[in-house]
């Protein structure tokens, strides 16, 4: 009797009536929710003062928006330049800052960032469920649970306003699936940084290779596999989210690099498994899927220190530069141990080379750190010729940026190099680690013609730090003003706005 119950054929006919339904009232709940928005977007329009036919919503969901961070600084000029060229689109933006204001948002991004917004052409849709994106929120499977936690908060988004295009700038990919489900709509993207790398998941994998090599107990390997599995699933599903997005734009070559990885993954046994889930959130998006991201560079603030004078500047050394290991610090004082010994005529003058570094020291341990590179510098003979400045005000450090000669920055792998485009704009020659950001977005050549030098030891460093100290002065000038024109321009509002419009997003607007 049991068994005839569960026979498959009822199986079959139960698994029917079941999808059935979940189907007829998921068209129950989005018909009314599309109904329900239509109602919506008239209220907004009357508070706005506008009419409501022939005007665009453009949805940016930045749970952080008020924030005053580098993210917020992109989201703003998009939103300024759109408010600038396109009298019809109103830019909307999912907000968990709920204990804010409108006019307190507006106000602080003008204190800020000095970016006037209208607030005509400008809404704010508050979530109240922000915490459940917090880190805090998830103590374990934090990447797990914050994607999850971002779904549900796409769904309060769309529950509340459904835009015409969506376009999520702070990296919640996993907000495609419910945009799409839920609205209809096409949906962009600005990647700041991925949230998950195919580096991670090739760290994971090699771990557990070493593991198994070793004779580590097996309840570790069982854990280092279950953790494989952890982000090879999520690698997936992270995949499949940023594919449905119809355009894709990235922060940096770096970011680029790893989004293009991430579009190509593919997983040949966790695709057939996804296949076979009845309920599943199609991937597939009507307005097309992105295949590779485009770089947008964010603007960066160069106003006040391209204004620095580029002539009669000290013969100092500057390194800019949070005293964090990865900073690599010591090579700094090593290479500029090294450029004294090789030549000593550097310090055998009225005006002897010096090196200053200013940076920001967060914790104990980065107090630690300061104490043994002052140590350092000691041992390597170099206390008179080096000062460390730890916290400096911002003003202090816009002195040094308008009087140095050099600029150091020797991280390995820097995403980008924020310090390497300061001290391009204030005029500074920059000799910057062969790697990451500066290598291949920064300081790369003008015209043909160099912005300043690469190295990658310490050898290295002395002698571009050498090299960069025996310009003529002829010689010297052009190549700061050279570097200033350079990153002034290409990280200017100007080329932000350039690249944003050459992403192609406003093609994904309906047609009036
Ligand atoms: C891109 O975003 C990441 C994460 O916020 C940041 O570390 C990096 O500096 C950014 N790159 C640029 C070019 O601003
Ligand atoms: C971006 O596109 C708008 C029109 O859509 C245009 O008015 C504006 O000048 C463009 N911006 C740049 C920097 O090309």
């Amino acid at each position: 009797m049991y068994l005839h119950t569960f026979s498959p054929a009822s199986l079959l006919l139960a698994w029917a009536i079941c999808s059935a339904s979940v189907w007829v009232l998921f068209r129950i709940y989005y018909t009314k929710l599309q109904t329900a928005n239509r109602a919506r977007r008239t209220d907004l329009m009357q508070r706005l003062g506008r009419s409501s036919d022939s005007q665009h919503l453009v949805g940016f969901f930045h749970p952080y928006c008020n924030a005053g961070g580098g993210g917020e600084r992109v989201l703003w000029t998009a939103i300024a330049a759109i408010q600038r060229t396109e009298p019809n689109i109103v830019s909307i933006v999912y907000s968990g800052d709920i204990d804010a204001t409108k006019e307190e948002i507006i106000s602080k991004v003008k204190a800020r960032f000095d970016i006037a917004l209208d607030p005509k052409a400008l809404d704010f849709v508050f979530l109240n469920s922000r915490k459940i994106v917090e880190d805090s929120t998830w103590p374990y499977f934090t990447l797990l649970g914050q994607s999850l936690g971002s779904m549900y908060l796409a769904w309060e988004a769309m529950s509340k306003l459904i835009p015409d295009l969506y376009i999520d700038t702070m990296g919640y990919a996993f907000t495609f699936h419910v945009v799409n489900l839920l609205a209809g709509i096409p949906v962009g993207a600005y990647v700041h940084y991925p949230t998950i790398s195919t580096n991670m998941l090739n760290r994971v994998k090699s771990r557990e290779r070493w593991h198994t090599n070793s004779d580590t107990i097996s309840s570790s390997t069982f854990l280092s596999q279950c953790k494989l599995l952890y982000y090879r699933i999520f690698m997936y599903y992270y995949s499949l989210s940023l594919r449905s997005a119809a355009f894709i734009m990235v922060n940096s070559s770096w970011t680029q690099k790893h989004v293009n990885a991430i579009l190509q993954h593919s997983d040949f046994v966790l695709d057939t498994l996804h296949r076979m889930i009845p309920f599943k959130m199609s991937s597939k998006n009507k307005y097309g899927s992105a295949t590779s991201a485009q770089i947008v560079y964010p603007p960066c603030d160069t106003r006040e220190i391209s204004q620095f004078p580029l002539t009669g500047r000290d013969r100092v050394i500057l390194s800019l530069a949070q005293f964090r290991p990865e900073k690599d610090h010591p090579t700094q004082l090593r290479a500029f141990s090294r450029l004294l010994q090789d030549h000593p005529q550097y310090i055998d003058s009225d005006h002897p080379v010096k090196l200053v570094l200013i940076g920001g020291s967060r914790n104990a341990d980065d107090e630690a750190r300061v104490q043994s590179l002052r140590s350092l510098a000691k041992d390597l003979g170099l206390q008179e010729y080096t000062e460390f400045i730890v916290n400096a005000p911002y003003p202090i450090m816009l002195n040094w940026l308008a009087k140095a000669s050099i600029g150091l920055s020797t991280m390995v792998d820097e995403h980008f190099g924020i310090n390497v485009v300061e001290f391009m704009a204030a005029g500074l020659i920059p000799v910057a680690h062969k790697s990451g950001g500066p290598l291949q977005d920064i300081v790369v050549p003008f015209h043909g013609q160099p912005t300043g030098y690469h190295a990658d030891s310490v050898e290295t460093f002395a002698e571009a730090l050498h090299t960069a100290l025996s310009l003529s002065d002829d010689e010297e000038h052009v190549i700061r003003q050279r570097a200033r024109t350079w990153a002034v321009q290409r990280f200017s509002e100007e080329e932000f706005e350039q690249s944003w419009n050459a992403s192609q997003w406003k093609s994904f607007l309906p047609v009036n």
